[in-house]
């Protein structure tokens, strides 16, 4: 988890500091759309992860400096990804140390038209 949090130069502390992390991955070859794709399969690994008590967050790769070369770079040479996968970040996984408090969803929301 401290080498692949190193992959990213800035803002990855929730990796050195996490018990596991996911690194969804992504073949960009005839896909136009892998960071859609990527996105997508983050988000339902954050959303399992929410329905399993387990903290997650997402730690951004794409287009972020790393120790050696870009943060993408850094995550396939350490983790031996092929360059034609796609990497859009990485989601640590981590028991949490307090509960979520509820969000508020005022002024969030709109409802029929833009401050409805
Ligand atoms: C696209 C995206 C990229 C993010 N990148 C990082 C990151 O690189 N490092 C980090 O610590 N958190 C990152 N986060 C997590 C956010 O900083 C924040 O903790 C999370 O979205 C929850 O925000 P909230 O508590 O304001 O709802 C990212 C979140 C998103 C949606």
């Amino acid at each position: 988890m401290r080498r692949l949090a190193r992959c990213k130069r800035m803002g990855a502390g929730p990796l050195a500091d996490g018990d596991a992390a996911i690194v969804p991955i992504v073949d960009k070859r005839n896909l136009e759309l892998w960071v859609e794709d990527a996105s997508v399969a983050s988000t339902f690994i954050l959303l399992a992860a929410e329905y399993y008590g387990v903290a997650a967050c997402w730690i951004h790769m794409k287009d972020r400096r790393g120790h050696t070369g870009t943060a993408e770079e850094d995550i396939r040479a350490l983790l031996g990804i092929p360059s034609h996968y796609g990497i859009l970040n990485a989601v640590s996984l981590g028991m949490p140390r307090k509960p979520n408090e509820p969000r508020e969803l005022k002024g969030k929301v709109h409802r029929g038209r833009y401050g409805g």
